[in-house]
């Protein structure tokens, strides 16, 4: 089992396999049950879209964290660039996604190889309509297929609610957050089933 993973992982890296392809879905979008939002892996392409969702997402959303101060919110928005966003897409030890309803990007979400989620946003106007739920499933699903049966990530203040009834849990004390708020380690353990969005 443990040689099939890493045959597995290095298959992945060299871009020799797409994740999709794994569960016979090769470049096929997977669609939300009763809505059209579709989540996708991510393009170069995508990246202004994707970059403008993240910052509104933190501006309009995140008021938990930042408290509307002007220079948190700068310093926070300050990592979350167009050149960020785009080599993040680019980075082959980064899996980054996209939530479409149409044209538009209304979410977006990535993984490292080693089962860390470093993004989950979505567009202020697709708030609570199971976007985030969605993108983590997926989040979740990738992290399992390369081998992992874990996810970790650090959650705001916003989300931490969010995370809490996805099944993650908090280890260790809050943290200073970016803002105001604290942040939270927290992780999940992964079970198969998590492959079906
Ligand atoms: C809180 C947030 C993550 C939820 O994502 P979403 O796409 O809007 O919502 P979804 O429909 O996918 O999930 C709904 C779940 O959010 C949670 N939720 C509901 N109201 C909430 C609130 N006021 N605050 C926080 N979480 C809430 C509940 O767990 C709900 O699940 P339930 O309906 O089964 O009870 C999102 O709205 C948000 O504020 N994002 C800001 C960006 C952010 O902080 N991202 C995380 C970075 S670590």
């Amino acid at each position: 089992m443990a040689v099939a993973e890493s045959h597995l992982v290095r298959r992945l890296r060299s871009g020799s396999v797409e994740p999709y392809s794994l569960f016979g879905l090769a470049n096929t979008p997977r669609r939300l049950h009763h809505c059209s939002v579709q989540i996708r892996k991510a393009s170069v392409e995508d990246a202004v879209e994707a970059c403008q969702v993240v910052r509104r997402s933190i501006a309009e959303l995140c008021q938990a964290d930042h408290q509307d101060d002007p220079i948190v919110l700068e310093k926070w928005l300050s990592n979350n660039t167009f050149d960020n966003m785009r080599s993040w897409i680019a980075d082959p030890d980064s899996y980054v996604v996209v939530a479409t309803e149409g044209a538009a990007i209304i979410g977006v979400g990535a993984i490292t190889f080693s089962g860390e989620i470093t993004l989950n946003y979505v567009s202020p106007d697709a708030r609570f309509r199971g976007v985030s739920k969605a993108v983590l499933n997926q989040l979740e699903a990738r992290a399992l297929e390369l081998g992992n049966n874990t996810c970790a990530l650090t959650s705001t203040e916003t989300a931490r609610r969010f995370y809490l009834s996805a099944g993650y849990v908090q280890f260790g004390p809050p943290e200073p957050g970016i803002g105001k708020g604290s942040s939270y380690r927290m992780v999940k353990q992964l079970f198969p089933s998590a492959q079906a969005v």
